[in-house]
């Protein structure tokens, strides 16, 4: 798809290309109410609108994504609405059927996270944990009875934990689907310090992407 980035803007990934790949041979978003939680480039927002969506909400918290999918919206003629805000503030008091992620997950070395670079698309905490939990934690208030919620991350990250949290937000999860793939040049140039806290084994240059479905249980 073809997509304009501005300077600043995370380009859609392996992570990207997952999940939409999931969302599509699941027909998750045909005919549904679509909010996108980190829309970046609105890649997401835009496939969902693309594969039948009933509507489509994106969300960042970044102006110039929240611009780039402004753009890209009007390129594609997509219907996509745009908000700026915090994962799920922009849509309080709402519920979608479907709900795509594909947030922030690599861990970083600080528990600050940046507030305006192009890192605000990756960095994640010590365990890339910070943005994941609490849309764990935030969907079911967003979810339709019988919505789903389809969330992309590294299993650096610890799949387990994702399962774990969104069990505990009462939902019913599992992994759909999961790819191996080099790591990117974020991750190549911080291999020294996840060798050095365990998170990798040495030499290891692959990660595997898993992408978490849930819906209520
Ligand atoms: C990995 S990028 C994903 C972009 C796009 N969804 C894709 O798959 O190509 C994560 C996005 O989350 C946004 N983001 C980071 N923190 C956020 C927050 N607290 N609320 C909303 N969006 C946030 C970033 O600005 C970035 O655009």
């Amino acid at each position: 798809m073809m997509l304009l980035y501005p300077p600043g803007v995370y380009w859609a990934e392996d992570d990207t290309d997952l999940l939409i790949g999931v969302m599509r041979r699941g027909d998750f978003a045909v005919a549904r109410h679509v909010l996108d939680i980190g829309t970046g480039s609105g890649a997401l927002a835009i496939a969902a609108a693309k594969a039948g969506a009933a509507s489509v909400t994106a969300v960042d918290l970044s102006v110039r994504s929240v611009i780039a999918t402004w753009l890209n919206n009007r390129l594609h003629r997509a219907g996509v609405s745009v908000r700026r805000g915090d994962l799920f503030a922009p849509v309080a008091g709402r519920r979608f059927d479907l709900v795509v992620a594909n947030p922030p997950y690599v861990p970083s070395d600080s528990t600050e996270l940046p507030r305006h670079r192009i890192a605000r698309s990756w960095d994640a905490g010590p365990d890339g944990r910070a943005l994941l939990d609490r849309i764990c934690a935030g969907a079911p208030d967003v979810l339709a009875t019988d919505g789903v919620v389809l969330l992309v991350h590294s299993e650096l990250c610890a799949t387990q934990a994702t399962l774990d949290a969104l069990t505990a937000a009462g939902l019913k999860a599992r992994v759909l689907a999961q790819a191996h793939v080099p790591f990117g040049p974020v991750l190549r140039a911080r291999a020294a310090m996840l060798e050095a806290r365990g998170m990798i084994y040495p030499g290891q240059r692959i990660e595997k992407l898993v992408v978490v479905g849930a819906r209520h249980g």
